[in-house]
């Protein structure tokens, strides 16, 4: 691939395929890929339920800014998917609007979001009423994609190959402008 990749991210809520969409970007890129989550586990060494249970979620917050102002001091080519709360933080969204080539908001309507989500897992924030938490996330945190958007793009009923190449023709026209 010879275009220009430089630091691409990708935010959104909990559900909306940063993760799925992102692995399968940086491949299809050739470059590396950072999940702020999975670097968040590796550095406390425990999984995100359990730092939410046994450390609490300002930790947490602390942990993912960490990881997320790390996944974009790099040089190399990065496709970094950004979890669904890092854009909480003025910091953390100033950040991104400085270091990204581009930021993209994966996007879905509300059934959708709760179907990929489900229960369990690293979601805490979700347990008990996974409809109800994610319109209420779903309703503040718009906002805050907005701001640090570049494009939003809707996954709703989409596979996360016709994402990928919807991502990878914005991408390329975004560079030729
Ligand atoms: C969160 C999103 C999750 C995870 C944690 C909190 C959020 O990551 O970091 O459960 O506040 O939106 P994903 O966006 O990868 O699901």
């Amino acid at each position: 691939m010879t275009e220009m990749v430089g630091v691409i991210v990708l935010i959104g809520m909990m559900g909306s395929g940063k993760t799925a969409v992102g692995s399968r970007l940086a491949s299809r890129l050739g470059c590396r890929f950072v999940d702020t989550d999975e670097s968040v586990v590796a550095a406390a060494g425990k999984s995100v339920r359990q730092l939410f249970e046994e450390d609490g979620e300002e930790v947490f917050r602390r942990l993912e800014s960490e990881a997320l102002h790390d996944a974009l001091s790099r040089d190399d080519d990065v496709v970094v998917a950004a979890a669904g709360g890092s854009v909480l933080s003025a910091d953390n969204r100033a950040a991104i609007r400085d270091r990204a080539t581009c930021v993209i908001w994966l996007d879905a309507d509300l059934v959708t979001l709760g179907e990929r989500t489900g229960r369990g897992g690293h979601r805490p924030l979700l347990d008990g009423d996974v409809g109800g938490r994610i319109a209420v996330l779903d309703r503040s945190r718009r906002p805050l994609y907005e701001e640090v958007a570049r494009f939003r793009i809707d996954t709703t009923g989409r596979s996360i190959d016709d994402v990928v190449d919807e991502v990878a023709r914005r991408l390329a026209e975004d560079d030729q402008s």
